[in-house]
């Protein structure tokens, strides 16, 4: 296991990418546990481009006070093109420098590891990540930071549009968040019995979704953004389609709904709120004990570190 044995005094805590429900519970439990092991504990404002900027602040106990039931990150993020740069990252390490930072832990998906992994190739300290996205789609972890959330969040939508739907005899088809991974879509899907699924793992089968559809009532179907079949505005169309094959003249009562952002806001669920504070404890106690270059995760309930790469 890659380890250092310089003890850590300073530690640097950033969000990476797209913000999920729970960063702020990380944030604060991160900050709280390494004050209380006697460490200096700075924010990095706006990601891997607020490295790059400088935007590095001490912080302290009552700086994340009360964040801990609160969506979005107050340390913001950010998508940092700069920082894929050699001199983008030579200007980070400067800066990480300049304050004595030991350490960095960075909360956020693939793009936020790929960056540890990098700045790692130019400074010295030690780096560990930890998995924050609503989509679920980091490897080796079962449960990433903001999912539970968003698939509430989604579940307690689609609950709504039953109501309109079944008032009016009316389907929805219901776009949710994930460009390449359908863990929301499919566990929103179970959530909420929807009659059919679509997500970008596997080749949809149309013929199925329309076989599927009860003309009696309403009716709901989930899709991932990243379905292959080109999201719920498309697939509304091809259905419509279909049943004026069927029903000449009649209204085809397809409804659209796509959900996007609406699922990264909002505050964090319990679940979500414990995975945050343990992921935290545990990401400083690692890197208390020399851990380096590592991703934690929760794995058949039990927190573990995989190397980043
Ligand atoms: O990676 C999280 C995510 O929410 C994806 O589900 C979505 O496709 C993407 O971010 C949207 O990102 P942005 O709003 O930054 O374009």
């Amino acid at each position: 296991m890659a380890r250092v044995d310089k003890t850590i005094k300073k530690l640097a805590i950033l969000t990476s990418g797209g913000d999920a429900p729970g960063m702020n519970t990380f944030i604060r439990s991160a900050v709280r546990k390494a004050l209380d092991l006697n460490l200096e504990v700075y924010g990095i404002y706006e990601g891997y481009q607020g490295m790059i900027e400088d935007k590095i602040t001490k912080l302290n106990y009552d700086s994340v006070c009360n964040i801990g039931k609160t969506g979005g990150t107050i340390l913001k993020t950010s998508r940092s093109k700069e920082f894929l740069t050699v001199e983008g990252r030579k200007k980070a390490s400067d800066n990480l420098d300049k304050h004595g930072i030991d350490a960095v832990i960075c909360c956020g998906g693939n793009g936020s590891y790929k960056g540890l992994e990098a700045l790692a190739t130019q400074w010295q300290g030690q780096v560990i990540g930890t998995p924050g996205t609503i989509d679920n789609d980091v490897m080796f972890t079962d449960f990433t930071i903001g999912f539970d959330t968003a698939v509430n969040t989604a579940m307690s939508a689609i609950d709504n549009l039953r109501d309109t739907g079944d008032s009016h005899n009316m389907h929805f088809i219901v776009e949710v968040m994930g460009r390449h991974c359908g863990d929301i879509a499919r566990a929103v899907g179970i959530a909420s019995g929807a009659i059919d699924v679509l997500i970008p793992e596997t080749v949809s089968d149309i013929n199925h979704v329309i076989n599927s559809i009860r003309e009696n009532g309403h009716n709901i179907i989930v899709i991932a953004e990243g379905d292959e079949t080109g999201g719920a505005q498309k697939l509304s169309e091809t259905l419509k389609e279909a049943f004026t094959k069927v029903h000449p003249g009649e209204e085809a009562k397809f409804r659209v709904c796509i959900l996007g952002h609406v699922q990264r806001g909002g505050r964090p669920s319990a679940r979500d709120r414990i995975l945050a504070h343990e992921m935290a404890e545990f990401a400083v106690n690692s890197l208390l004990n020399g851990v380096t270059l590592k991703a934690v995760g929760i794995a058949k309930n039990e927190y573990v570190l995989t190397n980043l790469s």
